[in-house]
């Protein structure tokens, strides 16, 4: 049976969080190119599943949809009782300069921290829910907490995670946690998944 509209994107009804070494987390994603009510409804799942693990971005492969997007909902200063959702699609960035690091979690790596280095400054070119282009510039530095989180999500859109950044040190200060991790995935699904070689 064909669809009515058969150009209407598809999305998962229920989606849901999936923790490394879900393959998913590795898979390139496509660009979106269709921005529906379907998209829209898709992006306010997302915002459910993420709030519902308090978490302040999440990117569709954590999801398991290999698409280009991901949604980021902070506070807009430290402390601020009032937070900004946005979703961000075929995001890009340009006029990147310096570093500056910052201790990251994942929603997908649940109880793993440690310190990444990422990009202070730079803009970030991206379309929102109805396909309007929009850019924003970041600096980490000057207090800018989203522009850590948008480079984290980012990297996921490329079947990157954070843990891809450390040095082997830091990878050794979390083996345990990330063999528990592959444990727990490999007793729920019975296969290994996309494991971190170290
Ligand atoms: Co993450």
């Amino acid at each position: 049976m064909t669809s009515p509209v058969a150009s209407a994107s598809s999305y998962p009804v229920a989606p849901a969080l999936v923790e490394y070494p879900h393959p998913a987390l590795r898979r390139p994603t496509e660009p979106v190119t269709v921005f529906d009510d379907a998209l829209r409804e898709f992006c306010q799942r997302m915002f459910a599943v993420m709030e519902a693990e308090a978490g302040v971005g999440l990117a569709a492969p954590q999801v398991a949809v290999s698409k280009r997007l991901f949604i980021t909902d902070h506070k807009k200063r430290k402390g601020a009782e009032e937070s900004e959702r946005r979703v961000w699609i075929n995001p890009r960035l340009e006029n990147q300069q310096g570093t500056s690091v910052y201790e990251e979690g994942c929603l997908s790596f649940p109880g793993i921290y440690a310190k990444v280095t990422r990009l202070n400054t730079f803009d970030i070119v991206y379309q929102d829910e109805y396909g309007v282009e929009r850019r924003q510039s970041l600096d980490v530095s000057a207090g800018d907490f989203l522009g850590i989180v948008v480079q984290h999500e980012l990297d996921h859109l490329e079947g990157r995670v954070f843990i891809d950044h450390l040095t082997p040190l830091q990878v050794e200060m979390v083996r345990k946690k990330l063999q528990d991790l592959e444990k727990t995935y490999k007793k729920a699904t019975g296969s290994a998944g996309a494991v971190i070689r170290r």
